[in-house]
């Protein structure tokens, strides 16, 4: 096996895109006895490392989900204290982007966000728009099922004004309309902290994503553990509905 960074993992096999849902901040804290926003502030460090060893590896695209829609519906204290820690991370973290070359873009309802974080946020999309390292994207106030209800939406629209004919709607049509647009669909779907669902996230397009589950809280998810889910990855055989010979 060849070393990509002096880490065990195929250069041929490394998936174009990896989305992660990051659960767990809250059980870490309560397990140091802690309040819930701790685990959200270490969360962040996570972040931090993933991102630069998503870089490092050469990984095209890293889906980060951040914030859903259902979690608007937690205590107002937690939303809160949520969005100024957004706000105070993108600053924090600009610089970092930049060093290594990461391109930042949010999908998701991000009108519902308050306005400074609105503002942070296309800042920083702007400034790191022509890196061409790691695709960085932020899954925030974003749900699948809502993300959808906009697409069908948004299509009813274009056909009643005569910009797309019914009959000319297919896969890629409705992949145009989401809000990831231009961004392939996950090779592979990290979870933490143990639990086995979805929770709304990227419904259409993880559709054939490979899926690895791990008990790690987030806070705990280290860069070994990624490499982990890497290496377990690189061992799946992908079908895509074929027979294993003919994939082979
Ligand atoms: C994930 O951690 C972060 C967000 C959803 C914002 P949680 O806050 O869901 O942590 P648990 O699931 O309560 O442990
Ligand atoms: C999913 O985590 C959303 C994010 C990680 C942002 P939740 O903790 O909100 O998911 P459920 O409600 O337990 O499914
Ligand atoms: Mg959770």
């Amino acid at each position: 096996m060849t070393k990509i960074a002096n880490i065990d993992l195929d250069p041929t096999r490394i998936p174009r895109h990896v989305a992660i849902i990051m659960d767990g901040n809250g059980r870490w804290a309560k397990r140091h006895g802690l309040a819930r926003m701790f685990g959200h502030k270490q969360g962040v460090t996570t972040v931090h490392q993933i991102t630069e060893t998503a870089a490092e590896i050469g990984i095209e695209y890293l889906t980060l989900y951040a914030f859903s829609t259902e979690n608007w519906n937690r205590p107002k204290e937690e939303v809160d204290a949520l969005m100024s820690l957004l706000v105070d991370t993108i600053a924090k973290e600009t610089p970092t982007l930049m060093k290594n070359n990461v391109r930042l873009q949010t999908i998701g309802d991000t009108d519902r966000l308050p306005e400074l974080a609105r503002q942070r946020f296309e800042e920083c999309i702007a400034q790191t728009a022509d890196n061409t390292g790691l695709n960085l994207v932020l899954a925030l106030s974003y749900s699948s099922r809502w993300e959808l209800t906009h697409a069908m939406r948004e299509m009813a629209h274009d056909i009643q004004a005569g910009q797309l004919r019914q009959e000319c709607i297919d896969e890629e049509t409705i992949s145009a309309y989401l809000t990831t647009r231009n961004i392939p669909d996950p090779d592979l779907l990290i979870r933490t902290s143990g639990e086995l669902r979805i929770s709304n996230f990227l419904l259409w397009q993880l559709a054939y994503a490979e899926l690895y589950f791990t008990d790690c809280l987030w806070p705990d998810f280290t860069k070994e553990e990624f490499i982990a889910a890497l290496q377990d990855y690189q061992h799946r055989e992908r079908r895509f509905g074929k027979t294993s010979e003919q994939v082979q």
